[in-house]
């Protein structure tokens, strides 16, 4: 389907609204699903469309909204919440100067797609009418707007659940709340809306009647996947959409050859993106920017976010955030990766592990429970059991440095900030203040002492 030219086609999303049913200090357009905020779904359906820089309507929170969503978007102001309608009122001075066509979006709808957009702007042009609303056949129509027709099925208009009579209530056909408008039809009505209704607002359904009064045509364009339409007013519709996003991006990724083992416990974020022949186990939560490469085993029990992992990597039990390996990597059970980790090829970070901003070279191994903190190890280094890098003395972090090939023996503190050169050992329990040269051996342990005979002189005393 060739994309809209947004040249001659706008697009306007509703997102100043407090959101009062979902009881929150968070403008409700900022409230999230499967990882995003709600509004940056309609973003994505609009670049998907084809429309390059959408317009937002913001109002409540304004200041909030505009952080979270940056430059992506042109803003435009609506300082006191009067309803849909006003909100429209407000947006338009703002494309004075643009011709052709707009697309009105609630930005409380995540599940609106980019497809949708094209075809119901599609049906709009063929049909040659001057609104087409986009509307669903809900099982459950309550909280949305009715679509309204006469006997011959020509639409007459939309009426408000809290406007609508016993009998317009059984009406199943409901308002999206997506609207594609002829610019210069719909400015020729906005300023005539009024608050003559149950909710004393500027409804901007209203525009359906009044370009029917002028003579004009509106239509309804019947959207295949009623899934489409849910809005999110409050936290159960939240609930609702989230399992209908999560079962989507999910399909999408087996789409691209990635096996998920268990779609019921495996959560991933929209923009997560999964090589093929990489599986999936269960209870698995991949976030934000990752990206997990081909032929990878991921989980069970792992939560990843905005890490990118190489491929034929393996990860289990583990919480990794804004790390990054090359291929090979094998990572886990239970282990804590931190933002600025950078792991080169076939490296194996293993049980009990944490390992903070730290660069480890090739084929090097931290196999058991380790601390490793702003430290930089070299290629086919071995770090024993139970080392840690003391990085901190409770004012600054200082780093560790390991040279290539170095062995670190079991239960070794690195007082940093420390360099163990290239091809040096040191020995187990040892705590290293001092720098060790290339081929050494650091032992910083008291010598052993063995008194002979001591257990049995030990009891003698006791029994006097
Ligand atoms: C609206 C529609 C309803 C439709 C439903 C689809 C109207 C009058 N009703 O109802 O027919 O079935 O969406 O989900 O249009 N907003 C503003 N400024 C305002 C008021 C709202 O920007 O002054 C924004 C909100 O932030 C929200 C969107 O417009 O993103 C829709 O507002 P909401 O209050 O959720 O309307 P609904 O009751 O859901
Ligand atoms: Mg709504």
């Amino acid at each position: 389907m060739p994309k809209i030219n947004s040249d001659n086609c706008q697009a306007i999303i509703l997102a100043a609204g407090k959101g009062t049913r979902m009881k929150s200090d968070l403008p409700k357009v900022l409230h999230k699903v499967a990882g995003k905020a709600l509004v940056s779904y309609v973003i994505d359906a609009c670049h998907e469309a084809g429309i390059t820089k959408p317009m937002l309507v913001v109002g409540h929170g304004s200041a909030e909204v505009r952080a979270a969503i940056g430059d992506d978007v042109s803003y435009c102001e609506q300082f006191r919440q009067l309803g849909t309608g006003h909100a429209v009122m407000c947006a338009l001075p703002f494309i004075k100067e643009k011709k052709g066509e707009v697309l009105v979006m609630c930005g409380d709808a995540p599940l609106i797609e980019g497809k949708t957009l094209i075809a119901l702007r599609n049906y709009f042009r063929e049909s040659g009418a001057v609104c087409t609303v986009l509307s669903a056949e809900m099982k459950d129509p309550t909280g949305y707007g009715r679509i309204f027709r006469e006997g011959t099925g020509r639409v007459l208009g939309i009426i408000e659940e809290k406007d609508a009579t016993a009998s317009q209530k059984k009406i199943t056909e409901i308002n999206t709340g997506t609207y594609c408008f002829d610019l210069a039809a719909l400015r020729s009505v906005i300023d005539d809306l009024d608050t003559n209704n149950a909710q004393g607002e500027y409804y901007l359904t209203q525009v359906l009647e009044l370009l029917i009064a002028k003579g004009y045509q509106v239509n309804a364009y019947l959207c295949e996947d009623s899934n489409t339409a849910l809005g999110v007013n409050d936290r159960i519709q939240q609930a609702a959409a989230e399992k209908i996003l999560r079962k989507r991006v999910l399909k999408d990724i087996m789409l691209e050859g990635a096996t998920i083992i268990d779609p019921k416990t495996t959560y991933i974020e929209k923009g997560v993106k999964i090589g093929a022949d990489t599986v999936i186990r269960p209870n698995t939560h991949l976030r934000g920017n990752t990206v997990i490469g081909a032929n990878c085993v991921i989980g069970p029990d792992c939560d990843i976010l905005n890490s990118t992992i190489g491929d034929n990597s393996q990860v289990r039990y583990a919480v990794l955030d804004s790390i990054k390996t090359e291929t090979g990597a094998n990572i886990g059970p239970y282990t804590y990766m931190r933002p600025g980790t950078e792991l080169a090829e076939n490296v194996k970070i293993g049980g009990f592990c944490e390992v903070k901003n730290t660069k480890v070279g090739a084929g090097s191994k931290i196999p058991h429970l380790s601390y490793i903190g702003d430290a930089e190890v070299g290629s086919a280094v071995n770090i024993g059991c139970g080392c840690i890098t003391c990085n901190y003395d409770g004012y600054k972090k200082y780093k560790t440095e390991i040279g290539n090939n170095a062995f670190v023996g079991c239960n070794v503190n690195m007082v940093a900030p420390v360099k163990i050169a290239d091809d040096s050992y040191v020995a187990a329990g040892s705590t290293v203040t001092e720098d060790v040269p290339t081929e050494a051996l650091a032992i910083a342990r008291e010598r052993q002492r063995n008194i002979e005979g001591w257990v049995r002189k030990n009891k003698e005393k006791r029994k006097k």
